[in-house]
């Protein structure tokens, strides 16, 4: 279910190879909050230092700046908490993506050294897609391969997913491959019963992967802020959760243990399931009882392919599985908005952009 070449497609050895990964992650006070994304660009990473790449230049975003430079979003503490998970490889950060300085250290870099750019979205030729920008940085970094690694930001049409790919042999990384694999298969393909469960508070974020797995699906259970808002369906595969637990104020901040049960009895009987959208307000530990016991529902099923997707419920899933490192998950994407995407069946520029096996 991939048709795009990869890094093991090509050689990498003696290459300058530019590596666009999705570093947008969260931070407090300067330092990395959740480094599952980092952690994931890891594979590649270690596949081009392994097969002789001479150097590693990463480039990402990080937030919305929108054009201009913000001391609070820059890639340094990144690139810090690169450098701990890979303690035995130099790791560099300059603060630009282009021009004199950014030409200077990756001529410094030593032999299968890592420099990570600063964040791509200070400047505003990146989402602007343009390629004057994306020839500035493949002529500083004097890159000779373009790797796309970024997942969760494929299905953006930016200077660094989509013009870069026209200046330089263009392929996908083992975290792109991952994803897309796993995800075109439960989208296209999944093996029946498949099990569709949706939360968070978005509606309209939703439908498109509501209306795309109509016909593909058993079951669609609906939970989390979208049931508690009163999402209703005259559709007898969509179930919304009928019970909530509330706050003192009547808010209604979880589904409630009858819903939860009768979810838990739908994944008991899938052998497919795709959980986009946490069920209730999984920071507060009160609120968390049914995401809590879906996941650990799903989690202790070894012979389902299971798929968590969506920024909060991956982190969601992921601390779980820290602290319960018995349950197995096929997939947890790093993509939020390009997994919803991909299994939504909507087009993803920056795969496209990449040459074909
Ligand atoms: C994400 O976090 O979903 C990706 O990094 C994309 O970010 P964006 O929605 O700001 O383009």
């Amino acid at each position: 279910m991939f048709h795009k070449k990869t890094i093991r497609d090509i050689n990498v050895k003696n290459k300058t190879i530019l590596v666009r990964t999705d570093y947008n992650v969260p931070l407090q006070d300067g330092e990395v909050v959740s480094d599952l994304r980092i952690r994931a660009s890891l594979p590649t990473i270690n596949y081009l230092l392994e097969h002789g790449a001479k150097k590693v230049i990463l480039m990402s975003h990080l937030g919305r700046p929108e054009g201009v430079r913000n001391r609070d979003l820059s890639l340094a503490p990144v690139a810090k908490a690169l450098a701990t998970l890979l303690p035995n490889t130099p790791v560099h950060f300059i603060d630009d993506v282009s021009g004199p300085d950014v030409e200077a250290a990756v001529k410094k870099l030593p032999m299968g050294g890592i420099l990570l750019l600063e964040n791509l979205r200070f400047f505003p030729g990146e989402e602007k897609d343009s390629s004057d920008f994306a020839a500035e940085i493949t002529e500083s970094t004097h890159a000779d391969i373009f790797v796309q690694d970024g997942f969760a930001v494929i299905h953006r049409a930016h200077a660094s997913t989509s013009a870069i790919a026209k200046d330089l042999p263009a392929v996908a990384g083992l975290l792109v491959e991952k994803e897309v694999s796993t995800l075109t298969q439960v989208s296209e393909q999944p093996k029946a019963p498949v099990l569709v469960i949706i939360g968070g508070a978005k509606v309209v974020d939703k439908q498109p992967l509501i209306d795309h797995f109509l016909s593909k699906a058993e079951h669609i259970a609906v939970g989390g802020k979208i049931a508690a808002d009163g999402y209703t369906s005259t559709d007898p595969k969509i179930y919304v959760a009928t019970d909530f637990a509330e706050n003192e104020a009547g808010e209604k901040l979880d589904i409630g243990p009858s819903s939860t049960a009768h979810i838990i009895s739908l994944v008991n009987s899938a052998s497919t399931i795709i959980w986009n959208g946490v069920l209730g307000l999984v920071e507060q530990p009160e609120f968390a009882k049914s995401s809590t016991a879906v996941a650990r529902a799903i989690g202790t099923k070894s012979h389902v392919t299971s798929v968590i997707c969506g920024g909060d419920t991956a982190g969601f899933a992921e601390n779980l599985s820290e602290k319960e490192p018995d349950l197995h998950f096929s997939l947890i994407s790093t993509g939020g908005g390009a997994s919803l995407e991909l299994l939504s069946g909507l087009p993803l520029p920056g795969l496209d952009c990449l040459e074909d096996a």
